[in-house]
């Protein structure tokens, strides 16, 4: 099957590295005008220039997606350079670490803003462009939460489990709601991926063998393999699919 995204505009939250990079280029292979959200620039602009070295169509946009102002301007800028948005990826997250017997309640509150709070200002600013202006065309909402928090526990990171279980039930609720646009929202749960992210705790000789034992296909996610589940959910291939939570992580959770 041929997933193709001609002339849609897609904004990715989170794009200037590991799995929000990797679903941007994968978006603009397939045709789509990219816009490369970062809170970092450099990060952004880079994507953008690998993306456009290919032969693709990208604007990077620095904002924080926890602040609604700065949410507005990614949205906003996107809309006045194409004039449309039919794609967004809420990918941005952070993942605080520390025990909850000691964990700073300042660490708590930004990881909801981010993972959390940053997913609803999101979708509430692209609903409402999707919703007003995309009529019979509607569009796609993909959310990446984690296995963390909805299928497994993960040491040390209370918030970030709290906040992911948190984004997919906002997420079934936002897929309800839109439904009636034509607006298709869908989460997929990451579960562990060889990206910086990853990085120090791939340094643990023991704890790499522990996965490998538990995951059985052996190997941790490329960020690729993320990409395509998110290409096919974007595109017409899913055009019966909303609403639906969908785990790619080497067969680690089975139910
Ligand atoms: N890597 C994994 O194994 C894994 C597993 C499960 C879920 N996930 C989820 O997948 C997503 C991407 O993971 P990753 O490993 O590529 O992360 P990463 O940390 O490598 O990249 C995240 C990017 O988001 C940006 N960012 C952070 N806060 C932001 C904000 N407020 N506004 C805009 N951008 C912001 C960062 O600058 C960074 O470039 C995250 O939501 C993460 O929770 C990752």
């Amino acid at each position: 099957m041929q997933l193709t995204l001609n002339e849609k505009v897609a904004i990715v939250t989170g794009a200037g590295r590991g799995i929000g990079a990797a679903i941007a280029k994968t978006l603009a292979a397939a045709g789509a005008k990219l816009a490369v959200n970062d809170l970092n620039p450099d990060r952004a602009e880079r994507v953008v220039n690998e993306i456009i070295a290919d032969g693709g169509e990208a604007m990077g946009i620095s904002a924080d997606i926890s602040n609604k102002f700065q949410a507005v301007h990614l949205v906003e800028k996107t809309r006045e350079k194409w004039g449309r948005i039919d794609i967004l990826i809420n990918n941005a997250g952070i993942e605080p670490t520390g025990s909850i017997l000691k964990m700073d309640e300042w660490d708590w509150d930004r990881c909801m803003e981010v993972n959390l709070k940053g997913t609803f200002f999101m979708s509430q600013l692209v609903g409402r462009v999707m919703s007003w202006e995309n009529s019979e065309r509607g569009g796609a909402i993909v959310n990446i939460a984690s296995t963390a928090g909805v299928q497994v526990a993960l040491a040390d990171r209370a918030a970030y489990c709290a906040a992911k279980a948190g984004v997919v039930g906002f997420a079934r609720e936002c897929a309800r709601e839109f439904a009636q646009y034509g607006i298709r929202v869908n989460t997929v749960l990451p579960g562990i991926f060889e990206t910086e992210s990853t990085e120090t705790l791939r340094q643990n000789a023991e704890l790499m063998s522990r996965w490998e034992n538990e995951i059985p296909l052996a190997r941790l996610g490329q960020a690729n393999e993320i990409a395509q589940t998110v290409l096919f959910l974007c595109s017409d291939g899913a055009s019966y699919m909303t609403g639906q939570t969908i785990t790619v992580d080497g067969g680690r959770v089975m139910r």
